[in-house]
């Protein structure tokens, strides 16, 4: 998708942003589990889901986010203005002092949706992990783009009186781009929700892992420590800095 801007689309599509999920009590008990009293950082922290919360226990923790209306979306929360947030790239991990415990959710390391971008990613997480610090990933496994009938599919994702969404999604197996829309049809018009991501195995993540200097320690097939099996439609996995 020529022109894809992830700092726009979320800015742009604040507003609509529906950010509950579902599994925030189970994903903050893993995390703070692991993160106990290390320094912490989110990277796209968004508008503080997590954060917050994980910060009302007590962690000390701080994110970044390219998109400065999500930012403005947890500041407006109970407590998010207390949580240091600063704008930036997760490519760039741009931020003062070295961290204990660094974390990426829902998918958002994807949204780095090239190879080399994805790798400097794990290399700046890597350079600010204090020795035998923590970097988390949760993020879906690529099962179900193999199965769509000629790469392509078009849903229907909600029906109303007086507006439908229709999400249109584009596989590139080659260079697993996954490119989708989520387009509003109303009496006002039409509203276009782009999201481009670059999806990874965990094989391929590992070795990213591995070049930047990490190596895994655990992997689960969710936030409940279940077994991460061939079955697993996510993963949350932990690596660590020798
Ligand atoms: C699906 S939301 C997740 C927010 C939060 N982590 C959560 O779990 O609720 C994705 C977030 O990633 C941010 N984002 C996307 N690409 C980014 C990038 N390259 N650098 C920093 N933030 C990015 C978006 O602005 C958005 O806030």
């Amino acid at each position: 998708m020529r022109d894809y801007d992830p700092a726009k689309s979320f800015d742009a599509d604040s507003a609509r942003y529906h950010d509950v999920r579902g599994d925030e009590e189970e994903a903050v008990a893993f995390l703070l589990s692991r993160a106990g009293d290390r320094r912490s950082l989110e990277l796209a922290i968004g508008t503080g889901r997590i954060a917050i919360p994980l910060a009302a226990a007590g962690l000390n923790v701080e994110g970044i986010d390219i998109a400065p209306a999500m930012l403005d979306r947890m500041r407006e929360k109970p407590g998010g203005s207390a949580i240091p947030a600063r704008l930036g790239n997760i490519v760039d991990v741009d931020v003062d002092g070295s961290f204990g415990f660094v974390f990426v959710l829902w998918n958002t390391f994807f949204n780095l949706i090239t190879q080399a971008d994805q790798r400097r990613c794990f290399e700046n997480v890597a350079a600010r992990l204090d020795p035998g610090g923590l970097f988390l990933i949760e993020a879906y496994t690529p099962d179900p783009f193999f199965k769509l009938d000629g790469n392509q599919e078009i849903k229907t994702e909600a029906v109303g009186n007086s507006s439908v969404r229709i999400g249109a999604l584009r596989h590139d197996p080659a260079t697993q781009v996954i490119e989708q829309n989520h387009v509003t049809l109303s009496a006002h018009g039409m509203h276009f929700a782009p999201v481009v991501q670059r999806y990874v195995w965990p094989s391929e993540m590992d070795l990213m892992a591995e070049l930047a200097g990490l190596s895994l320690v655990e992997r689960f097939g969710g936030w409940r420590e279940e077994p991460f099996t061939a079955k697993s439609d996510m993963h949350v996995s932990v690596y660590a800095r020798d």
